[in-house]
């Protein structure tokens, strides 16, 4: 007999109805979610993102390529989340899993849908349903690992790592998934009984199955479809969740990586048109950033990596890089919330949300840029506020006398402009 299995095996039509309109509402309330984070990030200056789907296909592949590339490399094959021990294997394992579960939970609605045209699309059996059966009994494992050790790193409370009341839900909700997944396989095998290969291509929910020897075929029938539902409960609970937790990282993240500027750390001139047309420097409103600015502050999952990196936060300095992102996402969600409510007056962005001695404490080194996983451009935000603090004359100390000097002398040093280089002259190297 061929090796295959019914795609909804012991779950009544009106359970199945259920679980389409259920899966609808989820899927309503994800969107919703994204609408909603879509309309802050539209606070911001317009970046134009229709001019790169505009031209012949060659001419929009050319302006894509670079993005896709730094999707496919960064976010796809992890790249840029590695270099950080255990929080990598534990990541890069969480995310293989994943992904091969949602691919397989693709296929098989897929199988679904093509065997109910007709049964001789049915592509669920014979040798491709053993390897798929395999891989994703096997890989699963693979996301139940990667959140296990998540929440052993949550309980023991990292100071770099942000904590928030939603991470034991999404971490929680990951574990029960993984572990009901499998408790249905193993019901399933149970009542199922099957024979030949295709009683073999189950290792983990087989292991499972013998650990609940016991039922009898209909009491592991009763106890499939409960925890059947349970599974699928959670499932449509993490959906509606993304939106409104960490995880949707990895919906904002990719597509940051996509639009942000490829080098990195670079720091763009002001140009006269821009201030004419602005008539400011720097932005001194939270909607004087770019749109991507905004969306990425969407994308940082407060990993800390770029705070552990920052010489500034290191030497006990006001300023973490960590901090100044995830300020800047309240401000944008605290003045969306003023523009809808009709206020004229939005919260203040410089000293109320970001101080000036923060942003004087920056090195402008871009260590933090260049570990951030999903390409948020941290100094660029510092850069343009201090800016801003410039052209306003918010400057004091010795970084406003050198810049005084350079005006009247030329020099930094208050000498004259000819010997301005002259320090570099001990730095030549001898023949
Ligand atoms: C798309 C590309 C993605 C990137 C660049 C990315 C990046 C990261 C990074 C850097 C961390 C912090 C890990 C650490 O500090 O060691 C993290 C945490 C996490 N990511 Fe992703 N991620 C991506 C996709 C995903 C996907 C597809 C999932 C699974 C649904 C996922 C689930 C998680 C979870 C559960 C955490 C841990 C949150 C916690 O500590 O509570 N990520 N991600
Ligand atoms: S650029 Fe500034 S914020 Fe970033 S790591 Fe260097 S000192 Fe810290
Ligand atoms: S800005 Fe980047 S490196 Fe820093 S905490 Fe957020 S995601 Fe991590």
């Amino acid at each position: 007999m061929t090796p295959t299995r019914e795609t909804f095996g012991n779950i009544p039509f009106s359970s199945q109805l259920a679980f389409y309109g259920l899966a609808l509402v989820a899927m309503g309330i994800f969107a919703w979610g994204v609408w909603r984070r879509w309309k802050l990030w539209r606070l911001g200056t317009p970046i134009h993102v229709r001019e790169l789907i505009t031209g012949n296909l060659a001419e929009i592949w050319r302006k894509v390529r670079p993005g896709a590339q730094r999707v496919v490399v960064d976010a796809g094959a992890q790249q840029r989340v590695r270099g950080h021990g255990f929080g990598t294997v534990a990541h890069v394992s969480l995310y293989l899993g994943f992904m091969v579960l949602l691919a397989g939970t693709t296929l098989l609605e897929a199988d679904n849908i093509l065997s109910h045209i007709s049964s001789a699309l049915k592509f669920h059996r014979g040798t491709y349903y053993i390897v798929y059966e395999y891989t994703l009994d096997v890989l699963g494992l693979l996301f139940l690992l990667g959140t296990i050790f998540f929440c052993w790193r949550r309980l023991r409370k990292p100071a770099a790592l942000g904590h928030r009341a939603t991470d034991w839900y999404v971490l929680l909700s990951f574990l029960a998934i993984g572990v009901t997944g499998y408790l249905v396989e193993a019901l399933r095998i149970l009542w199922q009984q099957p024979t030949g290969i295709g009683a073999h291509c189950s290792p983990v929910g087989l292991w499972l199955a013998g650990v609940l020897d016991g039922f009898s075929v209909a009491e592991a029938r009763s106890a499939h479809f409960a925890l059947w539902w349970v599974h699928s409960f959670l499932v449509f609970g993490f959906i509606a969740s993304i939106p409104f937790t960490r995880l949707f990282h990895f919906i904002a993240g990719p597509l940051n990586i996509f639009l942000a500027q490829p080098s990195l750390g670079r720091l763009t001139p002001v140009t006269m048109e821009e201030v004419e047309q602005t008539e400011r420097v720097g932005p001194s409103d939270i909607r004087h950033f770019s749109r991507q600015q905004l969306l990425s502050l969407d994308a940082c999952m407060e990993c800390g990596r770029c705070e552990e990196a920052c010489p500034a936060f290191a030497t006990a300095k006001p300023l973490s890089p960590k901090r100044v992102v995830q300020d800047l996402k309240g401000l944008m969600e605290a003045t969306a919330a003023a523009v809808a409510a009709g206020k004229t007056e939005v919260p203040a962005l410089h000293e109320a949300t970001i101080a000036a001695e923060t942003l004087w404490s920056c090195t402008a080194c871009s260590a933090c840029v260049n570990v951030c996983p999903v390409r948020i451009d941290q100094l660029g935000f510092i850069i343009g506020l201090r800016r801003h603090l410039v052209a306003e004359g918010g400057l004091s100390g010795t970084a406003a006398t050198a810049l005084r000097r350079m005006q009247s002398n030329g020099n930094p040093w208050g000498l004259p402009a000819a010997e301005r280089t002259n320090w570099t002259e001990a730095l030549t190297p001898k023949s």
